[in-house]
C-alpha cells in the first residue's frame, strides 16, 4: 500500500469509495493492518479499556498515547495513523497544542477529539497550526458518567438536529474527519451527505464513508457481550490476516455493516 494522505481519504469521498479502519496499539498488529491494506488506524483511547484492563477510557493519559502511537507507527509506515487526545487532555488551549504536538511528534497524521460546540476555538488553534484534527460526535466514552453508560445517541429528534448542527460547526472550525459513534444509521447518513469532509461511522450504519471497529471486537477476542453493530471477521476467517482481508472487503463493498449491525 502506497503511504495513505488526507488527500487520497478526501478524493475516496468524492468518488464514493468506502474505506476501512481499525483501532490499533502495537507494533505487531499494525505491521498486519498496514500489510493487508487497511488505509487508517486509529490509536483509539480504548487501550484504556483493551489494554490496560480498566473499565472505560478516563484514565488514559497523554503518555499512554504516545507509547502506542510510537509502536503502531513502526510497524504501519504508510497507513493513515489518528491518535486521541485523552481525557482532560484538551481543555486549555496551551496544554492542548503542546499535547497535539507530541502526538504528531510520535507519528501521527491527524489527532481526534470528542466533544460538539464547545470545540470550535480549540479546533481553530490546532488547524491555524497545520494539525489535522478528526472530530468524534454520538457517543462519546469520554463523557461515559455525563451519558449514564454506552447507549445510542441522536435518537431524539432534538437531539438529531443539534447533532447534525454542531458538525457543521465543527467542519467550518476546520475539523478533516469525522468519527460518528452510536447513532441511528438515517441521522448518520444525513451528517455524511451534509459533511463535505470524510465521515467515519462505528455503530452508525452503512452510509457513513468509512467504518471503523476496534481490533479485539473486529477479532472476537472480546469477552462477554459485544454491541450488535460488533462481528466478528476472524471466525471461518483461518488467520488474522483472512480477516481484515475480510472485513476490508465487506466494507468496501457496503456489505459491512448491515440493516441487523446498525440502530
Ligand atoms: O478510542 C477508540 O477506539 C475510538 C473508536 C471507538 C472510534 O474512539
Amino acid at each position: 500500500m502506497e503511504y495513505i494522505t488526507i488527500s487520497h481519504i478526501y478524493n475516496w469521498k468524492k468518488i464514493k469509495k468506502k474505506f476501512a479502519a481499525i483501532t490499533a496499539y502495537d507494533f505487531s498488529f499494525a505491521k498486519i493492518f498496514c500489510n493487508q491494506g487497511v488505509p487508517v488506524l486509529l490509536v483509539g483511547d480504548s487501550l484504556g479499556m483493551t489494554i490496560q484492563g480498566h473499565d472505560s477510557t478516563l484514565p488514559v493519559k497523554v503518555k499512554d498515547i504516545i507509547y502506542h502511537t510510537k509502536c503502531v507507527r513502526k510497524g504501519a509506515p504508510n497507513s493513515f495513523l489518528i491518535a486521541d487526545l485523552p481525557f482532560m487532555s484538551y481543555y486549555e488551549i496551551n496544554q492542548t497544542l503542546k499535547n497535539a504536538a507530541k502526538i504528531i511528534q510520535s507519528g501521527a497524521n491527524m489527532i481526534k477529539i470528542e466533544g460538539g460546540k464547545w470545540l470550535i476555538e480549540t479546533i481553530k488553534e490546532l488547524s491555524m497550526r497545520s494539525i489535522l484534527v478528526c472530530g468524534h460526535m454520538g457517543l462519546t466514552p469520554q463523557n461515559i458518567h455525563y451519558l449514564s453508560g454506552y447507549k445510542v445517541q441522536g435518537k431524539q429528534k432534538k437531539e438529531a438536529n443539534q447533532l447534525i448542527n454542531e458538525a457543521l460547526l465543527l467542519e467550518e472550525a476546520g475539523i478533516k474527519m469525522l468519527v460518528l459513534e452510536c447513532i441511528p444509521s438515517l441521522l448518520a447518513k444525513k451528517i455524511t451527505e451534509k459533511l463535505s469532509i470524510p465521515v467515519i461511522g462505528i455503530g452508525a450504519g452503512v452510509y457513513t464513508d468509512g467504518q471503523i471497529l476496534v481490533m479485539q471486537d473486529l477479532l472476537g477476542i472480546t469477552e462477554g457481550k459485544t454491541p450488535r453493530f460488533v462481528k466478528n471477521f476472524l471466525f471461518n476467517s483461518g488467520s488474522v490476516q483472512n480477516a481484515i482481508k475480510k472485513y476490508i472487503n465487506e466494507v468496501e463493498n457496503s456489505i459491512y455493516p448491515n440493516e441487523k449491525n446498525s440502530f
